[in-house]
């Protein structure tokens, strides 16, 4: 039980005003959670029409979750009165915790964060939702720094439970208590990582699409084939190509770019030039109308070629690059073997966590086929992580 005190700071925490900036398809999706837990809050957007877009945008799923029953009227209006739509950045002032939304460029960020600390209060936590800025770089323009936070959140943000939170070298620990407990009371999975590239799910993540790119240029199985066995023999909902296509080749390979430079050009996490091509023709998948696969009206179906060998063996390779940087993610000391899991499945929908995988493999197969991968291609990208090597050695597992 809380004592009366601690009921009457957590009742004023949870009515805390939370400024949030940028009114795109994040700010407005983290703008909907706070008003949704009953918070006032203050979405601010340099461009009117982001404002008026992101009103109607929210009345619009409103209106569809009272039509499935899933709030009522009251409920509805009563979040979209808790948002208080501004163009001023000034209208923070009062704003407990803000957390920014904008256009993922260093220069601009720092332009609003440098803005910002001078409206909101000394007390005010200062957050970005960035999804490959590093948090320290971001903190470096404030001049209390402490304050600092990666707040990050997955699309839909109303809808992915997942939040990642990132302390950087300069963030305070009453600022990450105070940002973890305000994200669970929102009902948010939250998982704390590293202020390091792709923080867990985006680097974690980054084999499903470059293992299944890089079997495609071997010429070993056609898109369709590989998604076939992701889908069959992994019980992923999607497959890789497939997803690709939903999230924008560009977008996707944006972000593979980032995450090759930022890991100073590791083979691990070298881009594809199949994708390249993609982009570079246009294919930027369902949103352009073609991708790896044609969404044009009367396109020809493709069928995978169902061989149960070749797919199991496709899925496997994909598998043991996953989890190897799942446990790379551990050895570098990014996250929690169950923050890494949770992650994975709460974010990106995995079936099983990672390492529950592994586990559940054996390392030893693991290690093995990583070894095999590594000795017929003698490329660094397959290399073995040491502390997989080391738990087979000691023959432990993680959970
Ligand atoms: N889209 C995703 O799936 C996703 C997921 C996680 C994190 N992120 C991160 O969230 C942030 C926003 O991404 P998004 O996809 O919502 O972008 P978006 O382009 O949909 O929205 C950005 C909004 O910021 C506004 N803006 C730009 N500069 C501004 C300024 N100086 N002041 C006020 N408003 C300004 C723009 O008008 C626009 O409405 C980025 O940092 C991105 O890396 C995106």
């Amino acid at each position: 039980m809380l004592s009366l005190r601690k009921e009457i700071l957590h009742l004023q925490e949870n009515k805390m005003e939370i400024g949030i900036i940028g009114a795109g398809t994040m700010g407005s999706g983290i703008a909907q959670v706070a008003a949704q837990n009953g918070h006032q809050v203050i979405l601010v957007d340099s461009m009117e029409n982001a404002l008026s877009k992101s009103k109607s945008e929210l009345q619009f799923s409103l209106k569809r979750l009272e039509e499935k029953g899933r709030i009522t009227e009251q409920q509805s209006s009563e979040i979209q009165n808790n948002i208080i739509y501004s163009t001023e950045i000034t209208s923070l002032r009062n704003s407990k915790l803000v957390i920014e939304a904008i256009i993922e460029k260093l220069e601009v960020k720092h332009q609003l964060l440098y803005e910002l600390e001078s409206v909101v209060s000394d007390n005010c936590i200062i957050a970005s939702n960035t999804s490959s800025i590093p948090i320290a770089s971001l903190g470096s323009i404030l001049s209390n720094s402490k304050r600092i936070i990666g707040i990050h959140f997955f699309n839909p943000a109303p809808v992915m439970p997942l939040v990642e939170i990132i302390p950087s070298v300069q963030t305070s620990s009453v600022v990450l208590e105070k940002s973890i407990q305000i994200l669970k009371d929102w009902g948010k999975v939250v998982v704390v990582c590293k202020d390091t590239p792709g923080f867990i799910v985006n680097r974690v993540a980054r084999p499903f699409y470059g293992e299944a790119l890089r079997i495609y240029e071997e010429g070993k199985a056609d898109f369709s084939t590989i998604d076939w066995a992701i889908t069959e023999f992994g019980g992923f909902k999607m497959g890789p190509f497939t997803l690709m296509d939903y999230i924008g080749n560009d977008i996707n390979y944006s972000v593979t770019e980032s995450i090759f430079e930022a890991f100073y050009f590791d083979p691990r996490f070298k881009p594809s030039f199949t994708q390249r091509r993609h982009v570079e023709a246009g294919f930027y998948g369902r949103k352009s109308g073609r991708g790896y696969y044609d969404y044009s009206e009367g396109a020809i179906e493709v069928f995978p070629s169902k061989d149960e060998v070749l797919g199991k063996a496709i899925f496997e390779r994909i598998l043991v690059m996953l989890i190897n940087e799942a446990i790379d993610a551990v050895f570098m000391q990014v996250a929690t073997p169950e923050d890494i899991d949770l992650a994975m499945t709460k974010g990106v929908n995995y079936p099983k966590g990672l390492l529950k995988w592994a586990d559940e493999m054996g390392l030893e197969k693991i290690l093995n086929k990583l070894d095999e991968l590594f000795h017929e291609y003698g490329e660094d990208r397959y290399r073995p992580n040491p502390l997989l090597r080391k738990m087979v050695r000691e023959k432990r597992s993680f959970f």
